[in-house]
């Protein structure tokens, strides 16, 4: 028996698409040029970092804190609008099915995202009853590629790091399972990155790969 832990969004749910509109909404407002690119540095960081890298093209008055709090407040108003149009049908059959699978064969299951917005959408997407830990942009101080988000998964399920298989999109969610001590496995962006250790297409994938994990 194993443990896996998924990172949310770009592997169980994809939700880039949200927080790219709701940040332009922003840029465009403050004047900062705001495309796919720099959204995509956006993947697996906080809401606060989101933010610095989005004012790196921010060329007004410097912006108090309380200034930039509301900007985050406003863009996560945005976004959570989006995330209410989100239904059971958003999720991809095929991965509820794998995550059903891996129940089956008796595999302990968690979620490791940096969101905060982690439990809305699970329970938006009818997934929080798959999972036998969520541990979220709520409970930690530090986000990936900072461990913490992946160590509190694996002490929430009562498992060692070694024994924990995570499943992640990001350059910086690989980093944070390599600092952690864990298994890291790549999909999309990060089945591309050096550091992954066990590269998939598709999150079906992953019950012919976990054999040999
Ligand atoms: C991650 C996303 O899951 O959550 C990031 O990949 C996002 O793009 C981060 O910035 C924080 O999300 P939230 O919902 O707390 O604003
Ligand atoms: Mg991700």
């Amino acid at each position: 028996m194993k443990a896996f832990i998924f990172d949310l969004d770009g592997v169980l749910v994809f939700t880039d698409q949200f927080h790219y509109q709701a940040w332009k909404q922003i840029a465009d407002r403050l004047g900062i040029a705001f495309d796919e690119q720099i959204n995509n540095r956006l993947r697996g960081v906080s809401r606060a970092d989101s933010l610095e890298i989005i004012l790196e093209g921010y060329h007004g008055a410097p912006l108090s804190e309380a200034e930039k709090q509301a900007l985050m407040e406003e863009k996560n108003e945005i976004y959570r609008g989006y995330l209410a149009e989100m239904t059971p049908d958003s999720v991809d059959a095929s991965v509820r099915e794998t995550l059903q699978e891996l129940r089956r064969q008796g595999h302990k299951l968690a979620v490791g995202s940096s969101s905060r917005n982690t439990k809305y959408i699970l329970k938006q997407t009818d997934l929080t009853q798959q999972f036998d830990a969520i541990s979220d942009g709520t409970n930690i101080t530090h986000s990936k590629p900072h461990p913490e988000v992946f160590l509190k998964a694996a002490q929430y399920l009562g498992e060692q790091p070694a024994n924990c298989i995570v499943v992640e999109d990001a350059e910086a969610g690989i980093d944070a399972a390599k600092a952690a001590g864990m298994t890291a496995v790549g999909i999309g962006d990060a089945a591309r990155y050096e550091r992954t250790d066990i590269r998939i297409t598709t999150l079906r994938a992953l019950l012919n790969v976990q054999n040999t994990l």
